[in-house]
């Protein structure tokens, strides 16, 4: 099959979109985040790469702390909002209902179905326009209604998943296969 360039851009499907927390000025705030990723699994750690002098970044600096907060379908205005709007503008503290947990500082989402409690390890500075700041995962906290037998649903979490090229937030649709399962008798 022909393969058509699109130039050396940041390209990954799917894309999730989370709304980092951070306090700023003893504030809660959030922002929009596409660029996220699991980089670490004992302890669990996790990367938000974040735009240099974003209004957030002082405060994650500051306080040594940040949250990583689910955006579920049903959140998709605030969670545009708070990808349009800066802290520096606006007042984010009341977009959410706010909770806190062992770290004290990383504001997380109580209506968001996941939260993810993150102490600041490292801030790397790659060269380019974002920094990326790496948090181990503290505490996980998931709310009731969206488990299933005691286990965070995706189905029921239903994340957004957003579309740089269309500029468009999506939805997940069903589930493949099992994993670790599927490819096991695959014959290459
Ligand atoms: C869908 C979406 C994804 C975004 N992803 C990122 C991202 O990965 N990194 C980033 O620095 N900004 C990203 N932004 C922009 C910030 O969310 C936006 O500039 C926000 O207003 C910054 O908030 P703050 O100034 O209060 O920190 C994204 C915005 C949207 C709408």
């Amino acid at each position: 099959m022909a393969k058509v360039k699109q130039g050396p851009g940041s390209f990954l499907f799917p894309m999730p979109v989370v709304l980092v927390g951070a306090n700023v000025k003893g504030k809660a705030n959030f922002l929009s985040i596409a660029y996220v990723g699991i980089v670490g699994h004992a302890p669990p750690m996790i990367e938000v790469a974040i735009r240099k002098n974003r209004f957030s970044s002082d405060g994650i600096k500051e306080n040594k702390a940040f949250s990583v907060n689910a955006a579920s379908a049903a959140m998709v205005e605030a969670t545009d909002y708070c990808g349009i709007y800066s802290g520096a503008k606006v007042d984010k503290s009341q977009v959410f209902e706010v909770f806190y947990g062992e770290l004290r500082t990383a504001p997380m989402i109580e209506e968001s179905p996941f939260n993810l409690e993150c102490k600041l390890a490292k801030v790397l500075d790659l060269g380019g326009s974002h920094e990326v700041f790496i948090g181990e995962i503290v505490e996980a906290y998931s709310s009731e209604d969206y488990l299933s037998d005691g286990r965070p649903d995706l189905a029921k979490i239903e994340p957004i998943v957003y579309d740089g090229g269309s500029l468009s937030y999506w939805t997940l649709r069903d589930k493949l296969a099992h994993a670790f399962q599927i490819g096991k008798d695959y014959q290459p």
